[in-house]
């Protein structure tokens, strides 16, 4: 197909998106540091394609293929430090495996000093397998069976964040037989729900986690982990939802969960040392985003839990954070390759990649927004309206719903879509039997492969037939 063969840009009468495409941008070929990762650049020698951690996308894909979730190794242990230096040694900073695990990125918060917070049987294995200390890791979920709770009792686990009644006493049964007390916090559903610019103060305890401080149960699940045995209960916890850019929703949720301190000082006489404000915080997936830094949100926790700490005459607890996307989100990007280009006159051109909703399920799932590059070489061509959409079977299979490409897109490009870190490889499927892609770590001119392609053998093993 010849690179002209496009109709190009929105025309009079195109149906526009809203917001951040609502205009093409001025420059196609800029990388708005926001949205990518730290090392990644545009090559001149190389027709302007990207590189990463100095390696070019071009080298990348003919050595490790498409689709492909390349990961900035340096950018991920930058973003490490600055979360650790930003709360400092008197707060822990958990990292939330669910956003993206593997053996390396155990390795790497080791080496960088960060904790790590799991949710499964599966992740535990990965943290311990890859050498985290059981007392640095935190273990979390609403539904943990009888096995998980023992593996973690008897690992070690710094703690275990209780979700019910029942597992409290699962937990207790558990670290009994075993001869362990375990340290728990309570996971407390405070009433506040925040995603993204809003959040919602009250009538959030319609949902399956934690228990709720509004009904009496969190302070009713205090007092039984109080009397029990194989027990030491060492905080509360809370998480308020995701994508979070407005600090008021914390700040709600820190005066609650300092408010059921303040009672549990009061009933049972007795001051817990922790409080753990959850995850959530959000990150630049499109250039209308605006994460705030660490260093400012660890100044507004702290403020906050400082503040209500001092209004109730208490002494001020070990702040603890959980997270996952602000930290690997940003530091990886999914790379394909183009393979059809269908335009609809009138309305926008699809493009179709070789990955899609296995590979990324949030545009599919919660409608994310996401942007995305011509990667393999730099166009002067004009602006085309796209939608960048996978290979399956699904006609909600997008990847990017709207975005801005160069009209001379020809099969054989390759794309890139930045901050695909966070909850992309971590929730990949096998849909319409689709081989997982890897992950590949880059660092200082040196690629290498930390979760491999998976391959037609990996899906006929599990097929017994
Ligand atoms: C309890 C808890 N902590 C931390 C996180 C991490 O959230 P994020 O990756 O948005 O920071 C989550 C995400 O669901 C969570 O449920």
């Amino acid at each position: 197909m010849s690179r002209s063969a496009h109709p190009a840009g929105p025309r009079h009468g195109d149906v526009l998106p809203e917001g951040h495409y609502a205009a093409p941008p001025a420059d196609l070929n800029a990388l708005d540091p926001k949205v990518w990762a730290r090392t990644v650049r545009r090559e001149t020698a190389e027709e302007g394609a990207l590189s990463v951690g100095g390696v070019p996308v071009t080298r990348l894909a003919e050595e490790f293929g498409t689709p492909a979730y390349f990961l900035d190794e340096e950018d991920f242990r930058a973003r490490c430090r600055d979360w650790r230096s930003a709360f400092g040694e008197g707060a822990d900073v958990f990292y939330a495996g669910k956003a993206f695990l593997s053996r390396a990125v155990v390795r790497w918060l080791h080496e960088e000093g960060l904790n790590l917070d799991v949710c499964s049987g599966g992740e535990l294995l990965t943290a311990l397998d890859a050498g985290m200390p059981a007392e640095r890791i935190a273990f979390h979920g609403n539904n943990k069976t009888a096995p998980e709770i023992e593996r973690a009792v008897a690992a070690g686990v710094g703690r275990i964040v209780v979700d019910s009644f029942q597992e409290l006493a699962r937990v207790a049964h558990t670290a009994q037989a075993l001869g362990r007390v375990q340290r728990v916090q309570i996971r407390v559903t405070v009433g506040v729900e925040a995603h993204t610019h809003e959040f919602i103060a009250t009538a959030h305890e319609d949902q399956k986690f934690g228990l709720a401080l509004a009904g009496g149960q969190a302070a009713e699940a205090v007092r039984r982990a109080l009397t029990l045995d194989g027990i030491e209960l060492v905080g509360i916890h809370s998480h308020i939802g995701s994508q979070i850019f407005d600090m008021a929703g914390f700040e709600v949720s820190a005066r609650r969960v300092v408010g059921l301190l303040a009672e549990i000082r009061d009933e049972h006489g007795v001051e817990l040392p922790e409080i753990d404000l959850g995850g959530g915080l959000g990150i630049a997936y499109t250039s209308d985003d605006d994460p705030r830094e660490p260093h400012e949100i660890a100044k507004a926790l702290g403020d906050i839990v400082t503040r209500e700490c001092e209004s109730a005459g208490l002494a001020v607890p070990r702040i603890s954070v959980e997270p996952g996307r602000a930290i690997v989100g940003p530091t990886a990007f999914t790379l394909y390759e183009v393979g059809t280009i269908k335009p609809l006159e009138g309305l926008r051109t699809y493009v179709s990649v070789d990955g899609g909703m296995s590979d990324n399920i949030r545009t599919a799932l919660y409608d994310a927004e996401y942007s995305v590059a011509l990667a393999s070489r730099v166009s002067d061509a004009e602006p085309m309206l796209v939608r960048v959409v996978g290979k399956h079977c699904e006609s909600g299979d997008i990847v990017v719903r709207d975005a801005f490409l160069p009209a001379d897109l020809a099969p054989g490009d390759l794309l890139a879509v930045p901050a695909t870190g966070a909850y992309c490889r971590s929730m990949a499927s096998n849909y319409n039997h689709a081989l997982r892609p890897p992950v590949v770590a880059v660092r200082d001119g040196q690629a290498r492969v930390v979760v491999r392609r998976e391959t037609e053998e990996d899906l006929l093993r599990l097929d017994v037939g």
